[in-house]
């Protein structure tokens, strides 16, 4: 009998309501096969532990979370802890440290929703963004010098390596093959960046020999925002570094109606480690503890570990059932709906239980 254990850390602001929303659909989709057992144990990390203790997590977190299958991640940030410590303390080190390298986030428009885009609606914006979530520009090189003085000096250096760039690509590639239009974007930045970039550019061609099926492209990043906002249409999965991917998918978020409801995955593709799910959104400490967080992009990320998991159909029910509620206008006053967090979650549940029986 299969027995998944997931560590949950819901962290800060909304994070507690999304994950206890998130906990729920899953064991809905879950009990309809006895044969796959389902536990979450849960981490009170994040920013009240960082005020008690002076850090985000324990020392042997690492260690501590390698046991389990999975991490369900709510958000980090608090308004009164530097957004530096809060990340570094507790997201990145799991990212890092657990070599997640690939992180997918998948985007689209849910039924429901409407994008801002003009005549763009279900079915017309269909993307998976993988995010090189390793190093790159979030890679932590670089210093200060001269603190303090007129000649003070800080550097951020972005590093590529050629194994970690070879492997983003080829789980990109793997990603494009795997979907119906087998299409792959990579975004660059190799006009500017003479150096770092061109290899990126160098790489994805080499990889690009492997995977005869696919039909990629190469677009700078900055005309790649044009193509997402007037022609997102052409697009289908989409490579790129830690950055340029970061700033990507929020505007992928806000092209598809709402960041609120975008998931992301951060996987370590060679299982070596457990993987981490998480929504995009974040903290949002100025709707905290009303009751109206969107538990749409927790769901869809709790489907995305279901996946990982090696739980496809478990996967499809969960967001066959989020689409469903999303479609009957069951939704969060972010997106234009009336409905709270509990309202969302009970119509999420209930959609699940009906395709179970
Ligand atoms: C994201 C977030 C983070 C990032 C922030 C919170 C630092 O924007 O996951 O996209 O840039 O990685
Ligand atoms: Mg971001």
């Amino acid at each position: 009998m299969p027995e998944f254990k997931i560590a949950s850390i819901p962290a800060d602001g909304i994070g507690p309501e999304v994950i206890a929303a998130g906990i729920k659909a899953l064991e809905a989709v879950v009990a309809r096969n006895p044969e796959n057992q389902f536990s979450f144990t849960h981490f009170n990390w994040g920013s009240d532990y960082y005020k008690q203790h002076g850090k985000m997590m324990p020392e042997d977190g690492l260690e501590t979370l390698k046991g389990f299958d999975a991490i369900y991640f709510g958000a980090v940030g608090a308004p009164d802890v530097p957004d530096h410590i809060t990340l570094w303390g507790l997201r990145l080190p799991i990212c890092q440290g657990f070599d997640q390298y690939a992180n997918v986030r998948p985007t689209k428009i849910l039924p429901g929703i409407s994008s801002p885009l003009r005549g763009v609606g279900v079915g017309d914006l269909d993307w998976v963004i993988v995010r090189e979530n390793s190093e790159g520009e979030y890679s932590g090189h670089g210093g200060r010098a001269h603190k303090g003085m007129p000649e003070e000096v800080g550097t951020e250096v972005a590093i590529f390596t050629r194994a970690g760039v070879s492997r983003i690509m080829r789980y990109a590639f793997q990603i494009a093959a795997s979907r119906p239009r087998k299409q792959l974007t990579v975004v660059t930045k190799s006009n500017a960046q003479r150096h770092g970039m061109v290899m990126w550019d160098e790489i994805a061609e080499e990889v690009a020999a492997e995977f005869p099926d696919v039909t990629w492209d190469k677009m700078l990043v900055d005309a790649m925002t044009v193509r997402m906002t007037l022609q997102p249409e052409s697009l289908d999965t989409i490579v790129a570094t830690n950055l340029h991917a970061d700033i990507l998918s929020d505007l992928a978020g806000a092209l598809a109606g709402s960041i609120g409801v975008a998931p992301t995955a951060n996987i370590d593709p060679e299982g070596r480690f457990p993987s981490m799910f998480e929504p995009i959104h974040g903290s949002a400490f100025d709707i905290t503890g009303k009751g109206i967080a969107n538990p749409v992009a927790t769901f869809w990320t709790g489907a995305q570990m279901l996946e990982h998991l090696g739980l496809p159909d478990e996967a499809a029910r969960l967001m066959d059932a989020v689409e469903e509620v999303c479609r009957e206008g069951i939704m969060t006053p972010d997106v234009g709906g009336d409905a709270n967090t509990e309202q969302v979650t009970d119509a999420v549940c209930e959609a699940i239980r009906a395709k179970n029986s």
